[in-house]
């Protein structure tokens, strides 16, 4: 992790923004930490293991373990596995990741976080489709799986992205507030045990006028009528969820609610 990610985080413990430490002051003159401890002032300490800082907290309900030992178990496997989503949903799902450039600013800086980041593939769309502007972009990764958090790293360092990436959990984002442009989520909401809390960090630590992308499995009121939505929902229930917008915090501005990937996906955009 490169130093200057200390000034975008916040103690998951105490929540104090902008408050984390490297205790070793010998590191604190090296710009890429790899192993380090920091300290928040309130004296909450955490680590950085493989250049990732550790910042889950409070531990995982019984719940979320269940489902974060299945994705560090498929991590290596799991960009193979989700391929099958283009013959069983009739789409090239890399392609359709492409089209979140249209959410990110045209011109200038922008810092960009994928919550529940998987193994990168939606930053590595972006690039794809952004050849040659990718050095205007602050790429963040949050996952609270050490395992697809490793295959991101692995992914991103080897197309030579820059980024930035955090172990830690959606429901309580360890980035202080108002510290990104555009936050993008996708796949794993259906299955959060806290919807409402998820949502609320992702427009926590959005900057005013930013932007939150959310999408997952769940079929469009037509598609859902059709011979072939019936069966992908027999399949695969997780298809026949409904995009959770009665959880959207209150202030969430301009939210529109749309379908991709065949009408196979709801996508939430909203604004803060
Ligand atoms: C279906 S995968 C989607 C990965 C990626 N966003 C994509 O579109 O390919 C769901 C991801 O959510 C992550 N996840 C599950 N529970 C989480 C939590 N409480 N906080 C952060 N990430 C979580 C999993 O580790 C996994 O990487
Ligand atoms: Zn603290």
């Amino acid at each position: 992790m490169k130093k200057f990610l200390l000034r975008e985080l916040r103690c998951p413990k105490c929540r104090k923004s902008k408050k984390l430490k490297l205790t070793d002051s010998e590191l604190e003159t090296d710009d890429e930490i790899h192993e380090a401890e920091l300290v928040c002032k309130k004296g909450h300490e955490w680590t950085v293991e493989e250049g990732i800082p550790l910042l889950v907290y409070p531990p995982l309900s019984a719940e979320d373990k269940k489902w974060i030992e299945d994705y560090d178990q498929m991590a290596e496997t799991y960009d193979e596995a989700i391929k099958t989503y283009d013959e069983f949903l009739g789409v090239d799902i890399m392609k359709e990741r492409e089209k979140l450039v249209g959410f990110i600013p045209m011109e200038g800086p922008a810092t960009i976080i994928d919550v529940s980041i998987g193994t990168a593939a939606n930053f590595m769309a972006i690039s794809n489709a952004l050849k040659g502007q990718i050095g205007r972009f602050d790429f963040h990764g949050l996952d609270v799986s050490r395992g697809m958090l490793r295959v991101a790293q692995r992914r991103l360092t080897d197309q030579g992205i820059t980024h930035s990436l955090v172990h830690g959990s959606v429901f309580n984002i360890p980035y202080a507030d108002n510290t990104f442009d555009l936050v993008i989520h996708s796949g794993g909401i259906n299955t959060f045990s806290d919807i409402p809390q998820a949502l609320n960090e992702m427009l926590r630590i959005t900057k005013p006028w930013g932007i939150i992308v959310v999408s997952d499995e769940g079929l469009s009121s037509k598609a859902r009528e059709t011979e072939w939505g019936k069966k992908i929902i027999e399949n695969n229930s997780l298809f026949a969820a409904k995009p959770p917008i009665e959880h959207l915090p209150d202030n969430a501005m301009h939210v529109e609610v749309s379908w991709i990937l065949n009408d196979a996906f709801y996508q939430i955009v909203f604004q803060k």
